[in-house]
């Protein structure tokens, strides 16, 4: 870690997930938080105040951020609705961003920010923070290794049994989407990065919302008009079959297991059984001249733990894990830890869910030339 210069870092939507980078950035020697802005008059204010920052200059829009201060980073913390132009205007600006899951709400919106980090030479990353997982980093060395052969069958798992969460990820015009731009990209990300994203072909998808439109289970049923559960069959480059679940609730423990299925080998991460659902061990599979062998991979630490395996000589959480490479790469001037070219493919598939669903039929995936 360089600590010659400090990098100027302002931070775009001081909601919840705003105070979780403040948090790492202000244990940074290498950070200097320059500004803030938030769209709600006072928040950005309230939210610099809190962190006993004063003097650093507080707005109520992007665009007067940018204007007024100097910035070698920034944070997108903005609802998913608002990712695509706070991504745009900063990259535009010459400003590295950080921009939080999912990417955007809309194929469109995601094109334009990968363009938007081409033509300007910035960086855009986004805050997968599962990436940085121990048992992630486990399955990826894996496969990475060729020990399965041919990978020809993904399938997600996990899944919620009760766990619609309020505010803004349940409010259309400001998540988007529901269950699938809170916990199914992240689900999308974990399958696909190990196989290194091949392109998405088609989609064939079902998204419902029995349980978020149901007052027996939901205090805001009257209002609920986002996803809560959905499944899709996706067509990849290379004839791999990935088959996607996920759920906010449902009347079971879990949706199943993770796995990669290869032609010399498996990887199974094993659905935790609680109320959320974070993966509990990673399980490979293989066959020895004819003798089926099952193993666990050790040292076995279950992602609830959010330990993670960052070449830095002490476990730390993945939380970290995310606001520190995302530091480490502004100072490098990049590559992005988790380029938004790669999860333009994660957006693509959210898209073609909605899109299936909503016609009920199987679509293809078209991506704009960037
Ligand atoms: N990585 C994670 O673990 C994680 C966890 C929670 C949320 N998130 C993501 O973080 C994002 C924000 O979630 P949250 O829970 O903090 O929401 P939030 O509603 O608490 O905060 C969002 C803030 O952005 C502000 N805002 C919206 N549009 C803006 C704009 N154009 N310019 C400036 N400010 C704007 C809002 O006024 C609000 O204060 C979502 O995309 C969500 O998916 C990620």
């Amino acid at each position: 870690m360089s600590t010659q210069k400090k990098i100027r870092i302002g931070v775009v939507g001081t909601g919840g997930i705003a105070r979780d980078h403040m948090k790492h950035y202000v244990t940074f020697d290498d950070v200097e938080i320059v500004g803030a802005c938030d769209i709600a008059p006072g928040k950005a204010r309230a939210f610099l105040d809190k962190y006993d920052l004063p003097n650093v200059p507080a707005f109520n829009s992007v665009a007067e951020l940018i204007k007024n201060v100097e910035m070698d980073g920034a944070s997108v913390c903005t609802y998913n609705t608002t990712h695509a132009e706070c991504a745009v205007a900063l990259l535009e600006a010459g400003i590295h961003v950080l921009c939080e899951k999912p990417m955007s709400f809309t194929l469109q919106g995601a094109v334009d920010m990968v363009r938007a980090s081409r033509k300007s030479g910035k960086f855009l990353t986004i805050g997968f923070q599962p990436r940085y997982s121990f048992m992630r980093r486990k399955v990826d060395a894996i496969i990475e290794s060729g020990a399965l052969g041919k990978i020809y069958y993904v399938q997600s798992g996990g899944g919620r049994r009760r766990g619609i969460p309020f505010g803004t990820f349940v409010d259309k015009e400001k998540a988007g989407y529901g269950c699938l731009g809170d916990i199914g990209c992240y689900a999308i990300d974990e399958c696909l990065h190990a196989i290194r994203y091949p392109k998405p072909l088609t989609v064939s998808a079902i998204a419902t919302n029995h349980f978020g439109t149901n007052p027996k289970y939901y205090l805001g049923a009257d209002k609920f008009d986002v996803d809560d559960f959905s499944v899709a069959l996706v067509r990849l480059e290379g004839d791999v079959t990935f088959v996607f679940k996920d759920s906010w609730a449902m009347h079971a423990d879990t949706l199943g297991d993770t796995l990669w299925l290869g032609t010399e080998g498996a990887i199974k991460l094993t659905s935790g059984k609680k109320e959320h659902n974070m993966p509990s061990r990673v399980m490979y599979f293989t066959d020895i001249n004819g003798q089926h062998i099952d193993s666990v991979v050790w040292p076995n630490i279950p992602m609830d733990g959010y330990l993670c395996d960052v070449e830095l000589e002490r476990p730390i959480d993945m939380w970290f894990g995310k606001m520190r490479g995302f530091v480490d790469a502004v100072i490098s001037n990049g590559p992005a830890p988790v380029p938004g070219e790669e999860i333009l493919f994660n957006q693509a598939i959210c898209d073609g869910i909605y899109r299936s669903s909503k016609l009920k039929k199987e679509v293809e995936i078209d991506i704009p030339a960037i």
